[in-house]
């Protein structure tokens, strides 16, 4: 007893100061400057970024397509956590935890499956698609099965697309459909399908990849093939140009315009449920491909090309491009503290076959070659960051949306810790 007291006295110290270290690096943080070294290398700090973000968003996990029979599954995983995503008898889509109830091993161990019962490998426990314990050989009379699940975490369906949750009371998923349920409803994507998934390794804090995805100022010099098509890598008057344009054309193909808009640089900026903006492609290209051309039929609804495209973001590490004839959904997850991945899915219509309708290559070849692109740049950001003599540098003005990142990050970090206890 003597022991454990003195052991929670210096763990409760370690924590003090810690929270008073963390406080203090906040505090110092200079007006739009990337963050001090600490924040991507600080074990501790790398924990707060899990419990206080990760543990508590809605992070997208996959599309309802990849499970569309009962008993299909695939696992998310994320830092030490494993979840699996099950179709269930009721033809409804579980979030379970990869950890079985008898001495905690993961269940699942594959990428994806499908099977009726879930059968731990350990002791061979078995769960039911709902999670409930079904089978548990040579255990003592009074064992009673029908007390012990797999922990169920939060699930919630956007138009095909599912996110999860692991707190016990997460924000409300409602303003998040209200909120963009004119900018998705054309696309219909809960009759999309994945035409691709791919998962990138990125030797780097989580931190850095989104940064990099949340700003273009690296796109002129890092992604040739990006900004030969897309006016964000562009000056802005031609921007405001195309942007005009675009309003013009936006209705008749079947997209509307209200929800052609800036919502990414207005208030309440990042760290909102959500923002989207939709803005013009280069003229000349009608979609994101190499040479600017159609790759697939157009999606639900839509009509024709209107010659622009939707940048989306949902949480804070989901993200997608949005053209009239695919989708690429990013999703930014730590594995550790220096091992980041970028996970993409590219949607296609759901009645679009392979080879008659687009081409695989041709469907991923701009975000394949542009994602490897900046895997390089993140880890090169990553090896300086680690140098002892990296600073603190100031953004650009191209890297607005960097900053709001980064200082709705720094609010998470410094809020008084408000889980009991
Ligand atoms: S740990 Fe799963 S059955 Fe023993
Ligand atoms: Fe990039």
């Amino acid at each position: 007893m003597k022991l454990q007291a003195h052991a929670d006295a210096a763990e409760s110290r370690k924590t003090q100061v810690n929270e008073k270290g963390i406080i203090k690096l906040v505090t110092n943080q200079p007006e739009r400057y990337s963050l001090a070294r600490e924040f991507y290398r600080d074990p501790e700090i790398y924990e707060r970024d899990i419990a206080r973000i990760f543990m508590n968003a809605w992070l997208y996990a996959g599309h309802q397509s990849e499970i569309p029979n009962v008993g299909d599954w695939f696992l998310f995983e994320l830092a030490d956590e494993s979840v699996i995503i099950v179709r269930s008898s009721e033809n409804e889509i579980n979030a379970l935890l990869n950890v079985c109830r008898h001495r905690g091993s993961r269940i699942c161990v594959e990428n994806k499956g499908c099977s009726k019962i879930l059968i731990c490998p350990y002791h061979a426990w078995s769960y039911d698609l709902q999670g409930q314990l079904r089978g548990a050989a040579h255990m003592d009379e009074s064992f009673d099965k029908s007390s012990i699940s797999l922990r169920k975490i939060h699930v919630e369906l956007l138009e095909g697309m599912v996110f999860i949750n692991f707190a016990d009371k997460p924000s409300s998923f409602a303003p998040v459909r209200d909120g963009l349920a004119g900018c998705l409803s054309p696309y219909r994507l809960e009759n999309a399908r994945v035409a691709h998934r791919q998962a990138y390794l990125i030797e780097s804090n989580w931190k850095l990849a989104v940064e990099n995805y949340c700003e273009c100022y690296h796109c002129a010099p890092s992604h040739p093939e990006y900004s030969r098509g897309h006016s964000l890598a562009w000056p802005a008057k031609l921007t405001e140009e195309l942007h005009e344009e675009l309003l013009g054309r936006a209705a008749s193909c079947g997209l509307g315009t209200d929800f052609v808009n800036r919502t990414y640089l207005e208030a309440p900026g990042f760290g909102a449920d959500f923002a989207y903006e939709r803005y013009a492609l280069i003229r000349g290209h009608v979609t994101g491909s190499e040479d600017g051309k159609p790759l697939a039929p157009l999606l639900g609804g839509i009509r024709d090309y209107d010659g622009g495209a939707t940048d989306l973001q949902v949480g804070p590490v989901t993200y997608a491009l949005m053209y009239c004839d695919h989708v690429v959904i990013y999703r930014f997850i730590p594995l550790s503290i220096g091992m980041s991945e970028c996970d993409i899915t590219w949607l296609v219509n759901g009645d679009a076959e392979e080879g008659r309708d687009y081409d695989r290559d041709k469907l991923t070849w701009l975000w394949d070659v542009t994602t490897h692109a900046d895997k390089v740049i993140i880890e090169r950001n990553q090896q300086g960051v680690n140098s002892r003599f990296y600073q603190s540098g100031p953004l650009s003005t191209m890297e607005e949306y960097t900053w709001n990142f980064l200082s709705w990050y720094l609010d998470t970090m410094k809020k008084p810790d408000e889980r009991p206890g």
